[in-house]
């Protein structure tokens, strides 16, 4: 298959890795020549990683797979292009708007973005019954499930042959079936955090992290995880994801952002990240079950809506957010119905 990758930042260079990886032909593009280097050699990095693991054969053949577009104008015969380019709205409608002119109104059009609705960007698209949301996870070389997001004006025949796609690149799609905000991990998750920060008053963040750790079997604590992932990153999506309905607040995020701790990557957030910090056993804490309520009563939200099925979720919160079991699961196992 031919694909075209638009944005060579940390999604878009693992994303034309994984199309790369499956055997297709990328052709990868970014307004910034210098990234678009720093694209290849992370990537080259990447394979070189997997191949001392035996996963990988030949590094070469993989690389030569991957074609530098010049322009926007170069995306003419791909029959899938995959857009990760910034969180804004305007750099993705015009770069969407683009593109979809000259490719064929029969080739699929993806984006990966995590906040903005597909219904709102499908309005920059010609032809947007062939637009659909391609929600991979970070790295998307090691993560396995990659959400596929129908907007309004998609047509069932494009939506199945994205999930097809997905299958074909050895990732679990996860079909989401209305274009609700932050569509089903990033909603499980978001009611996660939210119920974490909500009882900040009566337990402290170690011990959030612990019950979550131990008790629930998250990857590491919710407040390592928010600062793990950016706390400005969490800021703006939740802000995006609020003016569309999925009211979340968290003033202690807003409080460190405000004060330049962005979590790991400025090296300090909820925990101080000179030296990796440590999830410690500490008593007391919430129980299990408060927790996590409102995520699993956010999945019977989605499940009534028909926005995915119990496994579905189930699949998706334990792939996305790498919990031993899912959350349904884990919900009715500890009581709730
Ligand atoms: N980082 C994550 O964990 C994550 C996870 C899932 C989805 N996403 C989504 O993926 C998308 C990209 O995020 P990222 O983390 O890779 O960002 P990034 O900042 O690392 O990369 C974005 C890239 O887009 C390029 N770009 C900007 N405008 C462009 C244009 N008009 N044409 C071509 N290239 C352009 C930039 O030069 C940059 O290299 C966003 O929509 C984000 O919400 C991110």
């Amino acid at each position: 298959m031919k694909v075209g990758v638009i944005g060579a930042g940390q999604m878009g260079s693992g994303i034309a890795e994984v199309f790369a990886l499956a055997g297709n032909e990328v052709k990868i593009y970014d307004v910034d020549r210098g990234q678009l280097d720093r694209a290849l050699k992370n990537i080259k990095w990447s394979l070189s990683k997997l191949a001392e693991k035996g996963r990988v054969k030949d590094v070469e053949e993989i690389m030569s797979r991957l074609h530098v577009s010049e322009g926007l104008s170069s995306f003419q015969t791909e029959e899938l292009v995959v857009e990760a380019v910034f969180e804004d709205f305007n750099v993705k409608a015009k770069t969407l708007e683009e593109v979809s002119r000259r490719l064929s109104p029969e080739s699929l059009i993806a984006t990966n973005t995590s906040s903005i609705p597909i219904t709102e960007l499908s309005r920059a698209v010609w032809s947007p019954e062939r637009f659909l949301g391609m929600h991979f996870f970070n790295p998307p070389v090691l993560m396995e499930l990659v959400e596929v997001i129908k907007g309004d004006s998609t047509r069932d025949v494009y939506f199945n042959k994205a999930l097809e796609v997905v299958r074909n690149i050895g990732k679990t799609a996860l079909p989401v079936r209305k274009d609700v905000p932050g569509f089903v991990v990033n909603r499980i998750l978001f009611r996660v955090f939210n119920k974490a920060c909500s009882i900040l008053d009566r337990y402290t963040v170690e011990q959030v992290d612990w019950v979550a750790y131990y008790d629930l079997g998250f990857p590491m604590g919710i407040f390592m995880l928010l600062d793990y992932t950016g706390l400005d990153l969490n800021l703006s999506i939740s802000k995006e994801v609020a003016k569309r309905g999925l009211k979340l607040n968290c003033p202690e995020v807003e409080k460190l952002v405000a004060n330049g701790k962005r979590g790991a990557k400025s090296g300090s957030g909820f925990y101080d990240w000179k030296e990796r910090p440590r999830i410690e056993r500490v008593q007391g804490g919430p129980s299990p079950k408060e927790l996590i309520e409102d995520a699993f009563r956010e999945g019977l939200w989605l499940i009534k809506e028909g926005v995915a099925t119990e496994e579905e979720i189930d699949k998706g919160t334990m792939l996305g957010l790498g919990l031993r079991s899912g959350i349904m699961t884990m919900g009715r196992r500890l009581g709730l119905s």
